[in-house]
């Protein structure tokens, strides 16, 4: 389906609120159009939650299969209670801990729900931002905001403005262009309306962190290592998102041979005339860069702080996919922490492509 409107650019600074430029994206949102918006963890393609028309309009912009449901993103712990029919404890211990954040949480959804924004499901996904500019818009929205990551259906979660112009430019009504994104992962999910609670999705809020509250989680066993006899329990996560043009193959093993076995075959391909990209760490980027020259090879970040790759994770997968490269090689990360995520990204990516070195 091609659209074409008119799509305004705005530049809005969370330490610097612009109550005209927000009053201006909360009309368009409660007139029923749609506003991309920067969040802590990746841009956002907002329409309100309540409306089904919004939701239609935010599947037809992402090219994006209706049967995958949509978060409503909150400004107020207080709304909760309009969207939701009932909160188990496991939620609000866990909205205690971690909301305002980069958490989402499943819950039995009410009436005021409509089914084109939870794709059909008698749940809703509910996230309550920390990223000050979006919960301006969401507030002026009126508290409602329905919002998938704002790329295109298949394409990796922007973390830039011009990655969501790039994407959405023509189809929406508005880009508010936030700058850097913090985080770079879309939230955490957690199903709390089974006990004990579910992970469904890996983030920045860790399976360790939410342990500590909990006590007990579990976790979706599709999630990481996808058998593909199961069903993910998040509708999307059973698309092969985050993809980008050029085939990923993951190496695991001690990093000195990970490094040693990327050079040899992107040596090999490069010779063969492939264009080569590879995913280093600050770690590793020298050896790369030594060896296989001809290559483009990009660092995600220090393995002393993984925040740092998976804040440029997407970013690089989207440069590659600029650059028309054809060939990705990628390291491992251990699956701990916010390693969990990184992994769960880089798998989908890789179409669960993964060699020991
Ligand atoms: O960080 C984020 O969560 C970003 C920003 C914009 O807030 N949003 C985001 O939305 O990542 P999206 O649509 O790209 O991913 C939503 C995921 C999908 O995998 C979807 O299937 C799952 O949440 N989901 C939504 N509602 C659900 C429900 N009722 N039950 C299970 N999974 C659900
Ligand atoms: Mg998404």
């Amino acid at each position: 389906m091609i659209i074409t409107m008119n799509t305004q650019i705005i530049k809005i600074d969370e330490n610097q609120m612009d109550p005209e430029a927000v009053r201006k994206a909360g009309k368009i949102l409660q007139q029923g159009g749609i506003v991309a918006f920067p969040t802590e963890t990746v841009y956002g393609l907002g329409g309100d939650a309540l409306n089904p028309d919004s939701s239609r309009k935010i599947y037809a912009a992402k090219g994006r299969p209706s049967d995958n449901p949509l978060i409503v993103h909150i400004c107020r712990m207080e709304d909760l209670h309009k969207i939701v029919s009932r909160i188990p404890e496991s939620a609000r211990k866990l909205a205690k801990a971690f909301w305002p954040g980069p958490l989402t949480m499943i819950f039995p959804k009410s009436e005021a729900v409509p089914y084109e924004t939870t794709g059909g499901l008698d749940t809703v996904a509910v996230r309550f931002p920390s990223h000050r500019t979006a919960q301006a818009v969401i507030d002026a929205a009126g508290g409602y905001i329905a919002a998938p990551s704002a790329n295109t259906s298949g394409r990796p979660s922007p973390t830039l403005a011009r990655y969501v112009v790039e994407d959405m430019d023509g189809r929406i009504d508005m880009v508010i262009d936030g700058g850097d994104i913090p985080i770079g992962v879309e939230s955490t999910i957690v199903d709390c309306t089974v006990e004990p609670p579910m992970l469904l999705r890996p983030g920045y809020i860790t399976a360790e962190m939410l342990g500590e509250v909990l006590g007990e989680v579990s976790q979706d066993q599709t999630m990481m290592h996808g058998d593909t006899r199961e069903r993910p329990k998040a509708p999307g996560m059973k698309y092969r998102h985050y993809a980008p043009k050029g085939d990923v193959t993951i190496y695991t093993g001690e990093l000195e041979r990970v490094v040693e076995r990327i050079c040899e075959l992107a040596d090999a391909q490069c010779t063969a005339g492939k264009k080569v990209g590879i995913i280093a760490t600050d770690e590793s980027v020298k050896t790369y860069k030594n060896r296989v020259s001809k290559a483009s090879i990009k660092s995600a970040g220090t393995r002393n702080n993984e925040e740092t790759i998976a804040r440029h994770l997407y970013q690089i997968l989207r440069e590659f996919d600029d650059e028309e490269v054809e060939v990705i090689y990628s390291e491992a990360f251990d699956e701990s922490g916010i390693g969990q995520a990184i992994m769960n990204r880089l798998l989908k990516a890789a179409g669960h492509h993964v060699e020991q070195a």
